[in-house]
């Protein structure tokens, strides 16, 4: 096969700050899934995209270029509206466990295609493979058939859904060419359009523990997101929400399943309730269903019932005792005072570094460890108290999760400010 370009020529385009052609685009994309565009070549062009950016026509066309490298699934033989969600990803960031039965108990079918942790955000599948007997990977037709039955499915992404995302997103990882606003948005938004849920709501994270910490690029990453749903058909919105705190208590994959549960029984930590409870009505909302408050599916029992079956569907017990850690350790405050500021990237790490996250993405997780606190911004402690508990299964690794929360935490006397943001920040239609 001749081929129409030489990826040098694009390269250097690119590097000379020119916008690239719709017929550019879309050969680079599929030239590089075919193996015809080398790696080397296209982590040069991801640097010149981070470097130089990229205009708002060529963003859509990367996306669509990306989609149309895979399947599109098709969701149309539903009787309910289909509504998904997307995070940017955080600490202790578990609102996907709860949510998805929320919103399914409220009468919409939730498509999740979720993903594994790295570095020191937890991924949705790795706290839910701590459900003994749990399944992540499905065929299509299996998600689907629990989509119908139940009205919420949460499972691993098929190879077939943007193929080509999933070659440049691991080679951008080794490239240092994640952080590049363009890549990102087009790398979510390609899975997400390609999944076909009718309306999709972004819960794109700000703070310490974010992916994008500046509240300024979260809102450019947001809006570059929303345009690029919307003009592919797929209604979508965006809450901007903080990261600079964990959301709730626990921060790990079963302690993050346990705390779901609590939620789904009617407790729970207020802003994961609040979280939980904000998404799912913007859910609704663009399912058009507006006669019920989702809040009340986490009094009556109803979300709760989904997430039983959720689990079942897949091989999960809901009921078996979740793993432990062997080992713990606690971590007392050291003055009397006001909690004023509790940092979600030093938590973040000591859990990764405890065993709960992945440094490659082949090494397997930690199912017990983790952080639970016990004070959060704005509690009182007095001397001694514990401020948090650290788990794993090896005593080793309590050394190095010490080091990550040197300075983690302020106490301060009563009265203090209280460092932290709001829980939403700011919304993109
Ligand atoms: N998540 C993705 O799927 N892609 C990115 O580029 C970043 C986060």
């Amino acid at each position: 096969m001749v081929e129409p370009f030489a990826a040098v020529d694009v390269i250097k385009a690119k590097r000379d700050r020119r916008a690239l052609t719709k017929d550019e685009i879309d050969w680079v994309i599929d030239a590089y899934t075919r193996g015809v565009v080398a790696e080397e070549q296209m982590s040069a062009l991801a640097m010149a995209i981070l470097l130089n950016g990229m205009t708002e026509k060529e963003i859509a066309q990367w996306t669509t270029a990306m989609i149309d490298s895979g399947e599109r699934m098709d969701f149309s033989g539903l009787p309910r509206p289909t509504v998904d969600k997307h995070s940017t990803g955080g600490v202790g960031d578990k609102i996907t466990l709860p949510l998805v039965p929320v919103v399914a108990a409220c009468g919409a079918a939730v498509p999740q295609l979720s993903g594994r942790g790295l570095g020191h955000t937890g991924g949705t599948l790795d706290k839910l493979e701590s459900i003994p007997g749990w399944r992540a990977l499905l065929s299509n037709e299996e998600m689907l058939s629990v989509l119908r039955d139940v009205g919420g499915v949460i499972c691993a992404a098929g190879d077939g859904l943007a193929p080509a995302d999933k070659k440049l997103y691991a080679l951008r990882d080794v490239t240092g060419t994640v952080e590049a606003i363009p890549l990102i948005a087009s790398s979510i938004m390609s899975k997400k359009i390609a999944e076909g849920a009718g309306g999709l709501i972004l819960d794109v994270k700000t703070g310490s523990g974010a992916f994008m910490s500046d509240p300024a690029k979260a809102r450019e990453l947001a809006e570059t997101m929303v345009r690029l749903g919307n003009r592919a058909g797929v209604t979508t919105r965006a809450l901007i929400t903080a990261m600079d705190v964990p959301l709730g208590l626990a921060v790990g994959n079963a302690l993050e399943v346990t705390e779901s549960v609590e939620v789904l029984s009617g407790g729970g930590p207020a802003d994961v309730v609040e979280l939980t409870v904000t998404l799912a009505r913007e859910m609704l909302d663009l399912a058009g269903i507006t006669d019920i408050d989702p809040a009340t599916t986490l009094v009556d029992g109803s979300a709760m019932d989904v997430w039983n079956r959720m689990i079942q569907a897949q091989g999960g017990d809901p009921r078996a005792a979740l793993p432990t850690a062997r080992e713990s350790d606690v971590i007392t405050a050291t003055t009397s005072g006001v909690v004023t500021r509790l940092d979600a990237l030093s938590i973040g790490v000591a859990a990764w570094r405890l065993g709960a996250g992945r440094a490659r993405k082949e090494d397997p997780v930690s199912a017990g460890a983790g952080v639970v606190l016990h004070a959060k911004p704005g509690d009182v402690v007095v001397k001694g108290a514990p401020l948090m508990t650290l788990y794993s299964d090896e005593p080793a690794r309590f050394a190095r999760a010490h080091q990550a929360l040197d300075g983690a935490v302020d106490v301060g006397p009563a009265g203090s400010t209280i460092e932290r943001l709001p829980l939403v920040i700011g919304r993109v239609d």
